[in-house]
């Protein structure tokens, strides 16, 4: 099974099915932060919510072999992290992560970004991972440009977030920018 040590106490795994009281506990304590920005922070309400979440995560990974993640420090979960599905002729996906307040502003996402992008690129061999966050998510799009994505354009109202559309900012990584990056 896929484990990372991310150092300083902090680790990622594979989320599993055992994990969703965990995940449900984590959820409901940053119910409003997560909620901001992705919508399972209000939906996922009761343990079978959580189960349902987490089982997405273990068929996609059973499926094509990107895992989706949780991150925990020193014992407690305090985020994660998922791929979307494996579009195979490209041999690219998207990347998707959620940390939750306490764990923020600590350099900890990055971290686990690379760790994440490293299987993607350097295990899996994909050429393309995306990313896409609200414009207005400032703390996500400053995590994309520290990741070394390249912001590719804006797509408007693509998404709808507490009933009103929104615009996304898309970026990308190819294989080649993460080679360039890790020298
Ligand atoms: C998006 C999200 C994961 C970003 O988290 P983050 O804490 O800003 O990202 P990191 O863990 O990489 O931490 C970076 C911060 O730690 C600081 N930091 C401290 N030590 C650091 C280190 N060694 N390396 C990198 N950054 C470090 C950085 O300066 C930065 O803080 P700043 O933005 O105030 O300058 C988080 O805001 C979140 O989960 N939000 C809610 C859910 C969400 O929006 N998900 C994304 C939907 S698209």
């Amino acid at each position: 099974m896929f484990r990372w040590d991310l150092g300083s106490g902090a680790d990622l795994r594979v989320l599993e099915l055992r994990h969703a009281e965990e995940f449900l506990a984590f959820v409901s304590a940053n119910r409003d932060y997560l909620g901001r920005w992705l919508s399972w922070g209000h939906t996922i309400q009761t343990v079978e919510d959580s189960q349902a979440f987490i089982r997405r995560g273990v068929t996609r990974y059973a499926e094509d072999g990107l895992p989706w993640a949780g991150i925990w420090e020193d014992g407690c979960m305090v985020g994660g992290l998922l791929f979307f599905p494996l579009e195979p002729l490209p041999r690219a996906t998207e990347i998707g992560y959620w940390l939750g307040e306490a764990a923020s502003g600590h350099g900890l996402m990055s971290r686990a970004s690379r760790a994440m992008l490293s299987l993607a690129f350097d295990e899996l061999g994909l050429n393309r991972v995306a990313l896409q966050t609200q414009v207005d998510n400032v703390r996500s799009c400053a995590l994309a440009e520290r990741l070394g994505f390249t912001f590719e354009g804006i797509r408007r109202q693509s998404w709808v977030n507490h009933g009103r559309f929104v615009d996304m900012a898309g970026y990308a990584m190819l294989a080649e920018d993460w080679r360039r990056i890790k020298r």
